[in-house]
């Protein structure tokens, strides 16, 4: 029988008992949000009116009546807990529910619609012009995109923004380095280098000569002011380091709604500077124009330089409050880096000050802690800034000798191995608590046997290659789920944990807990498989297992999507 049977049955005779229609019933039945309170719950205060009595009263007549000396095929207990008649359905039958929902629905299984009809706007990776793609650059983006598509799993309609830092007194500098020394360098191949390197000889002669730097600021009011032979230049910029970007991008599956970056809000600053001053929140201070906010404790918020340009902080202002009108959103995500915390609660506070209260539960400042590199420094071609490339290279490297020691068969190498990359750097950042640091290991996160994202890669490959060998085509939902036992209903009862889990990376902003599970239920599997044949000549045992092996194959594929990671069939 299975468990909605059994519902029915349960519904059938407390309808008979106490006179409530069997329609009307069937929709007070509820599924206990406690655990260790069964599968199906009744909840007797819907009947105190009529009956007279206290709901505890009514739970315990009714167990009296029905339920105490036999129980409905299917049903392992009944208890009366506080006001409630509490199911517990037969194992078996719920384990071989669990597993026969997954194969029905696929890839969609753990999907729900508990964000339908809201928005949450995420701003992630935000990358700056002329800059090579950094670490920190790297785990904004990995975690942003990994939780908007498990908001986007939930219901939710997202939407993705890349706030690219394109605006800025340091455009000016690049404007003057380029005038001076633009000619020695050929912006081919990669022209973020050539960028990053004329950026990096400005400051050196900058920080020596005052005129220089004067220089730089000339350059970026005269871009403000809509020069166009420095506007040609800036969107050179753009469009060189955008080239890049977009093939990192490409590299981790991850694409954005609106590319708006921060010049994307150059006209719309004033308008916001202007209500900031008609509700008399704008203070002057050392001839810059600030908002106080020592209500707050907190130090002031910098609207105006001396010189009236504007600062990272107006264009983030402004972007809030724009975003609030254009998207109509019910929560906006800012995946930013721990560093920037005090920036965050800052201009947040300035919204609030100007009597948009929504800013309070509305706008989050998703923060995470640092990338490190244990063991040895890498060797970055500038300064201490740690780029993707490197790392990436790296990394590729040291996935194409352990492919080709562990399997010297597979074919394309070189794109698995850029995938095998891809989820060792992309796991490692998801897998450590948001506000922790990453402490990434070589070695370590590569490995195809410890706690990574080529593990369960790894796993899910094997899984493919058992379902090849089995060579039926799967899911048949007539195998006999009879003979599902207990080794099995370790692995399966983890199935029912996947939609919960989803949904608590996406109320906590915490990624961790989807890759917790995904190894948890790769070990589960991978434990079962080294104790248990899963192939063998009787048929329809070898069928029910097959069935198990291919719903963790579903989900762990699913789940990989969600991080961001590529399942591969063979590596
Ligand atoms: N481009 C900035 C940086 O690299 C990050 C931008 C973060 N987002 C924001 N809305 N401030 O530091």
């Amino acid at each position: 029988m299975s468990t909605a049977e059994t519902k029915l049955a349960i519904v059938t005779l407390v309808s008979s008992e106490t006179g409530v229609s069997f329609d009307e019933l069937l929709t007070w039945f509820e599924t206990p949000k406690q655990a260790g309170h069964g599968d199906l719950a009744f909840p007797c205060f819907r009947l105190s009116k009529t009956l007279r009595k206290a709901p505890p009263q009514i739970a315990d007549d009714l167990w009296h009546t029905l339920f105490s000396s036999a129980l409905p095929v299917g049903v392992s207990g009944v208890k009366a807990i506080g006001g409630y008649l509490n199911f517990t359905f037969e194992t078996g039958s719920v384990i071989a529910e669990a597993l026969k929902r997954v194969l029905m629905e696929g890839a969609s299984y753990g999907s729900n619609s508990s964000g339908a009809g809201q928005t949450v706007v995420l701003e992630f990776s935000s990358v700056n012009i002329a800059k090579p793609f950094g670490i920190a650059h790297l785990r904004s983006t990995i975690i942003g995109a990994a939780l908007n598509r498990m908001y986007q799993k939930l219901g939710y309609r997202t939407i993705s923004i890349n706030h690219l830092g394109d605006w800025g007194t340091q455009f000016g500098n690049l404007i003057a380095a380029y005038k001076r020394w633009g000619s020695e360098y050929t912006f081919s191949g990669n022209p973020i280098n050539d960028l990053y390197a004329l950026y990096v000889r400005f400051h050196g002669v900058a920080k020596d000569d005052p005129t220089f730097e004067q220089q730089g600021r000339d350059e970026f009011r005269k871009l403000e002011q809509g020069e166009i032979e420095n506007l040609v230049l800036w969107q050179r910029f753009i469009d060189y380091s955008m080239q890049d970007f977009k093939r990192v991008y490409g590299l981790l599956n991850v694409e954005f709604d609106h590319l708006t970056g921060e010049s994307f809000y150059r006209d719309k600053m004033d308008a916001v500077i202007r209500e900031l001053e008609n509700k008399h929140l704008l203070t002057q201070s050392e001839g810059a124009t600030i908002v106080d906010l020592s209500v707050y404790d907190l130090t002031p918020c910098l609207i105006k330089r001396s010189d009236e340009s504007t600062l990272y902080a107006t264009r983030d202002l402004t972007a809030l409050l724009y975003r609030k009108q254009a998207f109509n959103f019910n929560k906006i995500l800012y995946v930013v880096g721990t560093a920037q915390k005090l920036h965050f609660q800052q201009f947040f506070r300035v919204a609030e000050l100007m009597g948009y209260d929504w800013v309070k539960d509305e706008a989050v400042h998703v923060d995470f802690g640092w990338v490190k590199f244990a063991g040895e420094m890498m060797s970055t071609r500038a300064g201490k800034v740690i780029f993707f490339d490197d790392v990436l290279e790296r990394a590729q490297s040291l996935a194409r000798e352990i492919i080709t020691r562990e399997n010297p068969d597979v074919a394309n190498v070189d794109w698995t191995a850029e995938k095998v990359a891809v989820a060792a750097i992309v796991f490692t950042q998801l897998k450590v608590r948001r506000n922790k640091d990453v402490n990434f290991i070589w070695e370590e996160a590569l490995s195809f046997k410890g706690e990574t994202g080529p593990y369960l890669q790894y796993t899910h490959a094997r899984l493919s290659s058992l379902i090849q060998k089995y060579g039926k085509t799967l899911p048949d939902l007539g195998a006999d789920f009879g003979l599902l036992g207990e080794e099995e209903k370790e692995v399966i009862k983890l199935f029912e944990l996947y939609e919960a889990k989803i949904t608590r990376c996406a109320e906590e902003y915490e990624t961790l807990i989807l890759a917790d599970y995904l190894l948890e239920l790769a070990s589960a599997f991978n434990s079962y498989w080294q104790r248990i044949r899963i192939i063998t000549d009787d048929v329809e045992l070898t069928r029910t297992r097959m069935q198990m092996a291919f719903a963790t194959r579903i989900i762990i594929a699913d789940g990989l999507r969600l991080l961001g990671i590529e399942p591969l069939e063979r590596m």
